[in-house]
């Protein structure tokens, strides 16, 4: 029957206050080994080579890629100064598909430099550069790259169901370069970063509080500002201002996390297995696929559906994870939204009994994930608090936030913020703003190549 593997897996998933706890000082731990040597921990802690965030003075028409969430975007932004703010931003986005993500780097770059070419000729002059000065782009590579200066980086490894070949080891804005060559485009890349960065300072650029950045989409990862004299394994390259962005690639955390056999066969099934294992148990690319398992499970062991097992349920990543945020909304009597979604997606009738356990099969797995996206958010502000007594806890501080997990599933945000309160207490967690920050990293690496602009003057 059905409910003892229900009781399991929720038993498996559980995060009651101690787990959550453990992640969280784990996170600060993992956070601590990385910052002292490259290798020293599951974390990155890349070195963003972004150390001063906008200061709102910024001026001037600049542009911005953004690749690594379902969608690849080109914007255009116009910078007004410290009167105007930001004047106007135009993009256009398409997603991504599996030919190019199975495809060779070739192809990759030569996508995202046509994309780019087509959205500069339908300005067909209308907006004008003073001779000699080239358009300048922020790109936002959202993937682990060993950045080696503000405007170039290597690809450690592709994350997320991306396996394009011949990138991996190369410099990203070389292969971009090459490809606007091949079309005769003449724009430079005056900012590489992370999506995580680039929320970081689209949001600092309103608000001085915000310390930290979170995306939860497709993917997972958290940056933040840390102080040089904390970062031992920085030589040479010492900021002005005394410290500098950190992207954690917190996605390859897997310190003392709950995981269930749905996760491990999973994972080894997957084309990255053994990495990436705090992202495939809490971002929006994994957790439907996590909630089929358990259902084929459930149908093959138990008799969820009756005595045959669908063979649409045996698609790996069929059902997705707005499919679960769409039967965990649905509030009628009958779980009419869910039975139609079983039936669409995976061509299963289903009676209300079944209905409900689909239900809580996504609960528990949505759950967890929101309430460990939590802990890790606090094993990141803790450190920060441990290196600068009271500066984090005893202020405002603001974490902004980005991707379609977070703006979309409701649940998920709600569990979140539960794990947080508890883990932090009613009343330090008041000072901690978890703020939804829209699209901001387009406009963040904008802002940021209009910060490292190679031409001294404004215009
Ligand atoms: C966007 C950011 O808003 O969120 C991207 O601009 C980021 O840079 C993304 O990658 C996450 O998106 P998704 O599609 O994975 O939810
Ligand atoms: C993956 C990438 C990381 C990115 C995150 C969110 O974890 O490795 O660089 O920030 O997804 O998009």
């Amino acid at each position: 029957s059905v409910a003892p593997i229900l009781t399991n897996l929720q038993k498996d998933c559980a995060t009651s206050l101690p787990v959550l706890s453990h992640v969280a000082d784990a996170m600060a731990a993992d956070m601590r080994a990385g910052l002292a040597a490259d290798g020293g921990s599951n974390l990155k802690m890349i070195l963003s080579y972004v150390d001063s965030l906008p200061s709102g003075n910024e001026k001037g028409l600049f542009y911005a890629l953004d690749l690594g969430g379902t969608n690849f975007r080109v914007l255009r932004v116009q910078l007004g100064g410290k009167e105007e703010r930001v004047i106007a931003t135009e993009f256009e986005q398409v997603s991504i598909s599996q030919e190019l993500m199975f495809g060779t780097s070739e192809q990759l770059f030569d996508f995202i430099a046509s994309g780019l070419a087509k959205f500069a000729q339908k300005e067909g002059g209308k907006f004008h550069l003073p001779s000699g000065r080239m358009r300048e782009i922020g790109f936002t590579f959202s993937f682990p790259v060993k950045q080696l200066s503000i405007d170039s980086g290597m690809l450690i490894k592709w994350t997320k169901g991306f396996a394009v070949s011949g990138t991996a080891g190369k410099d990203v804005v070389a292969c971009l370069n090459e490809a606007m060559e091949r079309l005769g485009l003449e724009m430079r890349v005056s900012a590489l970063v992370n999506d995580t960065v680039g929320t970081l300072a689209g949001a600092r650029y309103w608000d001085d509080d915000v310390m930290v950045a979170v995306i939860l989409g497709t993917g997972t990862n958290a940056c933040y500002v840390e102080r040089n004299d904390a970062i031992p394994k920085q030589t040479g390259h010492a900021s002005a201002s005394g410290r500098t962005i950190v992207n954690t690639e917190w996605g390859a955390f897997s310190n003392g996390l709950p995981l269930t056999v749905y996760d491990r066969e999973m994972d080894a099934a997957s084309i990255n297995p053994g990495e990436q294992i705090f992202e495939k148990t809490i971002s929006g690319m994994y957790l439907g696929e996590i909630v089929r398992r358990v259902l084929l499970k459930m149908t093959e062991e138990g008799d969820l559906f009756g005595k045959s097992v669908p063979v649409k349920l045996s698609n790996p990543f069929i059902l997705r994870t707005p499919d679960l945020c769409a039967m965990q909304q649905d509030s009628s009597a009958d779980l009419q939204t869910v039975g139609s979604i079983l039936y669409s997606v995976v061509g299963l009738e289903s009676n209300f009994s079944a209905r409900r356990i689909v239900v809580d099969v996504c609960d528990t797995i949505v759950k967890r994930g929101g309430r460990l996206a939590g802990a890790g958010i606090v094993g990141i502000l803790q450190k920060m608090e441990e290196d600068s007594r009271g500066l984090i806890f005893g202020k405002r501080t603001v974490v902004a936030m980005d991707g379609g997990l977070y703006e979309n599933y409701p649940q998920y945000r709600r569990y979140l913020q539960d794990a947080v309160t508890e883990l932090l207490g009613t009343e330090i967690s008041k000072n901690v703003v978890i703020e939804h920050s829209k699209d901001g990293s387009g406009i963040g690496a904008a802002l940021l190549a209009a910060s490292n602009s190679k031409y001294e003057h404004e215009f």
